[in-house]
């Protein structure tokens, strides 16, 4: 039997730290019930101690799911330590997952600690978490550029303070993938008590090697792989857990060991991550890109016909990658919508039904293929979305070859009905003019762009938008079959993100 390697998902935490990818708490739980469903082994929810938001999103976490880990990180704080504990401790399997940095570099200039003072924190702060629940992780930050020595050192103490993982962190992706499994051997072979605990890693993609640092260091011994979907995170991402586990699936003739996840529902959850924070997946990314299973050359074409191992080392469907499924049309009912929704995650109550059963039906008039992406849309801006201040009730554009682009436009803020025209070079411009006016936003549009949700002349355009003010960065993520109403929405969509920041202020993730 080949050993196991341990996938810890931090989506909703390292992930949600990309610039502008804040999630809402229903859509936290909805990517959460999705992870369940792919079957990683830990789901680091978030960071309680940072925001209200990210306590409330924790909990609720911690209070649905049941199969798997959840995790919540906090500093080597004993104040930190109580909010995470006090937002997953109702949870079936919690976690409390603590750090504290080991380099010098930034125990000298950010902690300013001496190497015992460092020690002598974890110690306590793993004990003293240890005193509410035996699944106890400590992690090094800035481990792959600390002293090999103290890094061992401060492992050993953490695992006989009661720390049951160990993580490795290549923070700032500084590491090159064989000096990073020589760091995992070194770290094996000095740390006496990594008998008594499982060694993980966590790397960053600064140089575009957080995949491959991680692959060295399973190969050299550690048997958790801290991952996230579509590689989302801080600065260039972390590890993407597609890379990861189709890497250990594909190859496993080379590195004899597997994971829990179930592979199928691999496409699906990088869709609805990238749906959900409105990060599009570049078209070239390994597994999960557009042309990851796309074949141009004429040559390579002709040796698939022939046989597809000549050029494909995975099938599609493995990851869930298949034609998108006609699922419903405009004649099916109710219960055939609520009975498809429940196998996509979605067990919505008659209410939410009855909404997405008449947008559903709006759709099937619009578009003769109904497909699974459609109905993930709906329901994320239908129900997902629902503390949005900003809503679209109504847009109507006019613009041709002979007229002025004007657009007006009836928005519900908080609730109250406002309308509004204006005119632009285009009528996406003169879309955005009329909301940005009637909303009175600063915010400054940084990207704007457009693809199509699924094949066919008919699909769903989908767009997304890069927006700023103060400091802030939000995306928005909008999708219609008009790609003028899609704009708009991405627009709104966007708007109310940035909202959303200013009305969830992080407050701690200085050390992160
Ligand atoms: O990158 C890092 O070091 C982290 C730690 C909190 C594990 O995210
Ligand atoms: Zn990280």
């Amino acid at each position: 039997m080949s050993e196991k390697v341990f996938i810890f998902d931090t989506t909703l935490r390292d992930g949600e730290q990309s610039p502008g990818a804040s999630m809402n708490t229903a859509e936290k739980m909805r990517l959460a019930t999705q992870l369940e469903k792919l079957g990683v082994d830990v789901l680091e929810a978030g960071f309680p101690a940072a925001s209200e938001g990210d306590f409330e999103a924790v909990a609720k976490i911690a209070g649905k799911l049941k199969k798997v880990e959840v995790a919540a990180l906090a500093r080597t704080s004993k104040k930190d330590i109580d909010r995470a504990w006090n937002a997953i401790r109702h949870a079936a399997k919690p976690r409390i997952h603590t750090f504290i940095a080991t380099s010098d570099i930034h125990m000298d200039y950010k902690l300013n600690m001496t190497r015992d003072e460092v020690i002598k924190t974890a110690v306590e702060t793993v004990k003293y978490a240890r005193s509410l629940t035996d699944n106890v992780e400590f992690s090094a930050e800035d481990g792959s550029r600390s002293d090999r020595d103290f890094l061992c050192r401060v492992f050993d103490a953490a695992i006989e303070a009661g720390a049951k993982t160990i993580n490795l962190p290549d923070t700032v992706g500084y590491a090159i993938p064989e000096e990073f499994g020589d760091l995992v051997k070194y770290v094996i072979a000095h740390t006496p008590n990594l008998k008594n605990a499982i060694l993980s890693v966590h790397c960053h993609n600064d140089l575009g090697l957080a995949t491959a640092n991680t692959i060295a260091a399973i190969s050299a011994g550690a048997r958790q792989a801290e991952v996230t979907i579509n590689g989302i995170g801080e600065r260039a991402g972390n590890t993407s857990l597609e890379e990861i586990v189709m890497g250990l699936y594909t190859r496993s003739n080379y590195l004899p060991v597997s994971t829990n996840i179930k592979t199928e529902h691999i496409y699906p959850t990088s869709r609805l991550v990238s749906m959900i924070t409105g990060i599009i997946v570049q078209p070239n990314k390994a597994i999960v890109g557009a042309n990851a299973f796309a074949h141009e050359a004429g040559i390579h074409q002709d040796g698939m016909l022939k046989n597809p191992m000549t050029y494909e080392i995975m099938k599609p469907e493995t990851i869930g990658l298949s034609k998108s499924k006609l699922v419903l049309g405009k004649h099916s009912g109710r219960h055939a919508l609520r009975s498809h929704l429940k196998e996509m995650g979605y067990d919505l109550s008659d209410e939410e039904l009855q909404l997405i059963f008449s947008k559903f039906k709006e759709l099937a008039d619009k578009k003769k293929h109904v497909v699974d992406e459609d109905l993930e849309v709906l329901v994320t801006e239908g129900i997902l979305r629902t503390s949005d201040v900003f809503c679209l009730e109504y847009l109507h554009v006019t613009c041709g070859t002979t007229v002025l682009p004007m657009a007006s436009v009836k928005l519900t803020i908080n609730g109250r009905s406002v309308q509004g025209a204006d005119y632009g070079n285009g009528p996406i411009d003169a879309a955005f003019n009329s909301i940005a006016k009637l909303i009175g936003t600063e915010s400054e549009l940084l990207r704007f762009s457009v693809s199509a949700l699924t094949g066919g002349t008919d699909a769903q355009g989908e767009v997304t938008v890069r927006l700023q003010e103060n400091g802030l960065i939000a995306l928005g993520r909008g999708a219609d079959p008009d790609i003028i109403t899609a704009s708009a929405k991405a627009y709104i969509n966007g708007l109310n993100r940035l909202e959303y920041l200013k009305t969830h202020p992080v407050e701690a993730t200085e050390g992160l």
